[in-house]
């Protein structure tokens, strides 16, 4: 190749925070940057673009971020040729704010504005200057606009920045409209849109002829998922899944985050039918309180929730995995309401919970009208007390695994530090090392293997437990074969 046609070589660093929709936003940016030829890096000594794909949900989030931009300072004064981009939802959030926090990043793009990145860093590396584009916000202009402000370009894919090379997540919700007082999705990620199934169906194919055994369809709202054609023709999430349950080499699909008021009977009966849907529900409940489910404006009511969770075990029965959400904390929560939460958390019987301290978001309804009066101690305690009650639940109901074998997409070693024996290589003298896998429903497990289990589905017979995890060792066509397994998982 002669100098003149040889593709410049940049080397990008990446940093990712936040939710799957960033891992999923972060792997189409490399994606885009490859094609242009870019390699990746993870020294940002080495990088000359670094990008930070950005979270707003919680301050926490942001400070961490903004922590990393500042140790960039010095850096950017030596190397003023290095480009730093903020992407995702904080430079929607943030916007200019971030210029005047870190006067030496160069560009700024907000989710919808993915495809633009390239460009934007090209035009900085060539003219200099600062550039920036955002989408619309919520009361910027007509409602098309505003939506199509927000869109992503999916299909552009990048194997090796997934989970795992037999893992993906797909996009089939951009947005959200639901508007909890507490959260600023909503403003970030722009309305909520269902995207063509068509669309989905075809980057599925991809994802399967890449080698891709399990997807991840992923919305704020996921089972609210809804796509109208021109002709009229309604597709729901469990047309969907019907749709995507005949392609080829996908062995399992799961969808995350699903709204307790949209969890059908309809959808339920259909995860039931199809074999390849995991029977993993997370299904936010927030809070234990009505009162305090009503000054999120979450739209349902605990009696309501009971309800959905009724409806899940009717149709589900036991395979069913359901897992959760809270915030304690939120504005005016009393202990009596916190209670109420505790309560709940004991009659749901979650498989596993995500608790968050409750952090105000300006922007938001709770931000304008409701005072964040909890202190910071409380928020702590509470946090503390339901996360024990949750693992001690966790790791009762774990215990219906042991002595069962489980079916396990075996993803890569293990990270369990006290599993490293060998820095988390094999052992040399039995070649054996740490895997770790998942089962249909979602558990962790972990058990010794050969390298070559890696991407495949085998069975694994279960004898520990704990909250977490499920430890076990993989069952042989043999020992199959002298056992009575039950296919639990
Ligand atoms: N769309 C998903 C959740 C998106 S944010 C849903 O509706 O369930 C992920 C989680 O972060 C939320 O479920 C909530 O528990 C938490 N969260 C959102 N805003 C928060 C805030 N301001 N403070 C603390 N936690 C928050
Ligand atoms: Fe946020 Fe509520 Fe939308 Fe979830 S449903 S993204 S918590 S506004
Ligand atoms: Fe954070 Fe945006 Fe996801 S605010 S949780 S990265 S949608």
């Amino acid at each position: 190749m002669s100098a003149q046609t040889a593709i410049e070589t940049h080397k990008l660093y990446i940093e990712t925070v936040g939710c799957q929709m960033n891992m999923l936003d972060s792997e189409m940016v490399v994606a885009s940057l490859r094609q242009q030829g870019y390699e990746l890096t993870d020294s940002i000594d080495e990088a000359d673009t670094l990008l930070f794909n950005t979270c707003s949900v919680r301050e926490q989030a942001e400070n961490k971020t903004y922590s990393a931009l500042g140790r960039l300072r010095k850096a950017k004064q030596e190397m003023p040729e290095k480009i730093i981009g903020v992407m995702g939802c904080m430079a929607q959030k943030d916007q200019q704010l971030i210029f005047k926090r870190a006067p030496y990043v160069d560009i700024i793009a907000g989710p919808g504005q993915l495809k633009e990145i390239p460009d934007l860093i090209a035009k900085a590396r060539s003219e200099g200057g600062q550039h920036v584009a955002v989408g619309l916000g919520r009361k910027d202009g007509k409602v098309a606009d505003i939506k199509r402000s927000h869109e992503t370009f999916d299909p552009m894919r990048d194997p090796s920045m997934r989970p795992t090379p037999f893992q993906a997540f797909l996009r089939i919700q951009i947005g959200c409209d639901k508007f909890c007082t507490y959260c600023i999705v909503p403003m970030t990620r722009g309305p909520e849109q269902g995207r063509d199934p068509q669309m989905v169906y075809d980057e599925a194919v991809i994802l399967a002829d890449q080698g891709c055994k399990e997807i991840t369809l992923l919305g704020q709202t996921v089972n609210s998922y809804k796509h109208v054609a021109a002709d009229g023709t309604t597709t729901r999430l469990a047309d969907l899944l019907v749709k995507l349950h005949d392609i080829d080499g996908i062995e399992r699909i799961k969808f995350v985050t699903n709204y307790p008021k949209d969890m059908t009977y309809d959808l339920l009966t259909t995860i039931r039918d199809l074999e390849k849907v995991s029977p993993y529900l997370h299904v936010p409940l927030q809070s234990g309180s009505d009162a305090v489910l009503k000054r999120m404006k979450r739209g349902y009511t605990v009696a309501d929730y009971r309800e959905m969770m009724a409806r899940i075990n009717e149709t589900l029965g036991d395979a069913a995995a359901i897992s959760s959400d809270f915030i304690v904390g939120f504005c005016g929560e009393t202990e009596e309401e916190f209670q109420e939460t505790v309560n709940l958390v004991e009659e749901c019987r979650f498989k596993n919970s995500f608790i968050f301290k409750y952090s105000e978001r300006p922007g938001t309804k709770a931000s304008d009208h409701l005072p964040d009066d909890i202190p910071h101690d409380v928020k702590k305690r509470r946090n503390n007390e339901l996360l024990a009650v949750q693992n001690r639940i966790s790791e009762e109901d774990n215990q219906k695994f042991l002595s069962q074998t489980v079916q396990v997409l075996v993803e890569g070693p293990s990270k369990r530090v006290d599993a490293q024996i060998n820095g988390g290589g094999p052992n040399p003298e039995t070649g054996l090392m740490q895997l770790t896998g998942r089962t249909h429903c979602d558990r962790i497990v972990v058990f010794e293997g050969t390298e070559r289990l890696i991407g495949q589905t085998i069975p694994v017979g279960i004898y520990e437990i704990s909250a977490f995890t499920l430890i076990g060792t993989v069952i042989t066509d043999h020992a199959v074969s002298q056992s009575l397994v039950g296919l639990n998982g």
